[in-house]
Parts: structure tokens; C-alpha cells; sequence
């Protein structure tokens, strides 16, 4: 495996290359991410994983500073999975000031871009920016962060990108926390209350497989029991999974979505509800 850090010499480094599978991280790997690389692995025949921690996407008082750089154990971590590490660094990335951005769709405005203004512009600008030094023929992107995905695909779609957007499925601890590099953040007693965003998420998927399309009590229920738990809810919502617009009854693929604070900890899930194939939950 090969750990290179600048646009330049990744550059000459790929030159050759007729099928790369990237997967783009900001480090701090854990099995979520191991499980995007293996699966990179079936998409092209040299793997690279970029590890930058983006400053464009992180707003004046969000975590940017104190996000978890652990990058040895990361190439420990890769070792053996990848082919390439590209780690570049803000200035290489950001040569000069970025004043050219990606302006991502409406959508980008609501759920988790509600509450963090700009963030999704800076994910979609810097994915942009890989993809054209990478060039991959596919990029593999978690479920996990589930708007993300979205706006990606819709960047690649509307954009004419020449590649494949691959979807990954979120991995989960045995509680059914999602694995995600800030539960790092979590204390002990925050860790094993954390596990209830995903049992709210789940008790709504429950609900709505066996009939009960009342989204909006649905979503006020797993807020309220939340608060009732000491997190502060950004919200809770069951949104059309290809478009993430409001749900409609009737729609058959719905996802349902969730942002709220543990102590100082940001959490985000989601759970696909696919009304056809679930029936039988
Ligand atoms: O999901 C992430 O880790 C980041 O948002 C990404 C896609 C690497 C862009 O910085």
C-alpha cells in the first residue's frame, strides 16, 4: 500500500490505471469504512482511500479542530485493503482561497443541512475536487450518512460524472448503534444511552410496516421520548427515500431520518423502510 500526499504524485501514481474504486474518508477508520473499502475492492482493480479532514464542510463552531486525526492507525487499519492512501493536506487541496463551490440541490437545505448551514456545498465541493484528482471509474459512499449519499448521487447525475456512485450499508455495533467516528466522543453512560436513536428509528419502521402512516405523531413520539432522555432533537423524520421530500401515504420506499445531540455529541441515523419487501418484519 502506498500512502501519498500530494495531488501531484497521486496524480503520476494513477496515470496508468484504467480502473480505480475510491472511497473518500475523513479518517479515524472504523469497521463502517473497512467494509466500504472491501467492497471498493469489487469495483475496480486499484482501491484508494483519500483520509482529509475538510475544512469547508464544518461550520465556525463545530467540531473541526478537535475531529479524531488518527492517521498511523488508520494505514495500519488499511493495510492490506487498499492499494493507495491519499492523504493531502489543507494546502495542497487549497492551493488558493476556494471561491468556486458546488451549489448542491434544495434538499441540501433541509434535514441535517438545516442545522448546519454550508455543510453540504463543502461536501459536495470537495468530493468534486477528489473525484477529478482521483478520476475513479466508482466511489463508494455509506448509507450512514444518508443526505450525503443523496446529494453526491445528485451532484454525479446532474453533473454528467463519469462514474458510478456505490452505495454502502451502515454497519452497527450488537446494540444497533450505528458506527460512526464521533461516538468516539461518547462517555460511558452517554454510550449505552446513545443506542436509543436507533431503537426510536427502529419502533417507527415497526409502526409503519404494520399500518401506521401517521408520520407526524410517529416522529414526535421518538422526539419526545428522546428529550425525555436528556438529548436535544434537531429532528426526526420520515422523508421519500429516492428524493427525501416529505413522505406521502402511499409512497412504498421511505427512509426515516434523525439528527440529535447526547451531551456534546452530534448523532445522526437512518433506517430504509421498504413497505413491499418488509411486510413480513
Ligand atoms: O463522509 C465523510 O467522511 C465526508 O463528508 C467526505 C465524503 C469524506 C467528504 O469530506
Amino acid at each position: 500500500m502506498q500512502i501519498i500526499s500530494t495531488t501531484q504524485e497521486l496524480r503520476g501514481r494513477l496515470k496508468s490505471e484504467p480502473s480505480v474504486a475510491f472511497v473518500p474518508t475523513m479518517g479515524n477508520l472504523h469497521q463502517g469504512h473497512l467494509a466500504l473499502v472491501r467492497q471498493a475492492r469489487e469495483h475496480g482493480r486499484c482501491v484508494v482511500v483519500s483520509i482529509f479532514v475538510n475544512p469547508l464542510q464544518f461550520g465556525p463552531n463545530e467540531d473541526f479542530a478537535k475531529y479524531p486525526r488518527t492517521f498511523e492507525q488508520d494505514c495500519e487499519k488499511l493495510a492490506g485493503l487498499a492499494d493507495v492512501v491519499f492523504a493531502p493536506t489543507v494546502a495542497d487541496l487549497y492551493p488558493e482561497p476556494q471561491q468556486v463551490y458546488v451549489e448542491p440541490p434544495p434538499v441540501a437545505n433541509e434535514l441535517c443541512g438545516a442545522f448546519r448551514p454550508g455543510h453540504f456545498r463543502g461536501v459536495a465541493t470537495v468530493v468534486l475536487k477528489l473525484f477529478n484528482i482521483v478520476q475513479p471509474r466508482a466511489a463508494v459512499f455509506g448509507k450512514k450518512d444518508y443526505q450525503q449519499l443523496h446529494v453526491i448521487r445528485a451532484m454525479a447525475r446532474q453533473l454528467n460524472l463519469p462514474l458510478e456512485i456505490v452505495a454502502g450499508e451502515t454497519l452497527r455495533a450488537g446494540d444497533g448503534l450505528a458506527l460512526s467516528s464521533r461516538n468516539g466522543y461518547l462517555g460511558a453512560e452517554e454510550r449505552a444511552e446513545a443506542v436509543r436513536l436507533y431503537r426510536n428509528l427502529a419502533r417507527i419502521r415497526e409502526s409503519i410496516v404494520a399500518g401506521n402512516l401517521d408520520f407526524p405523531a410517529l416522529e414526535r413520539g421518538a422526539i419526545d421520548d428522546l428529550e425525555a432522555h436528556g438529548w436535544c432533537v434537531e429532528y426526526v423524520l420520515v422523508r421519500a427515500a429516492d428524493s427525501l421530500a416529505s413522505a406521502q401515504a402511499g409512497e412504498l420506499n421511505l427512509v426515516v431520518l434523525a439528527a440529535a445531540w447526547l451531551g456534546k455529541t452530534r448523532l445522526i441515523d437512518n433506517l430504509e423502510i421498504c413497505l413491499n419487501a418488509d411486510k413480513d418484519l
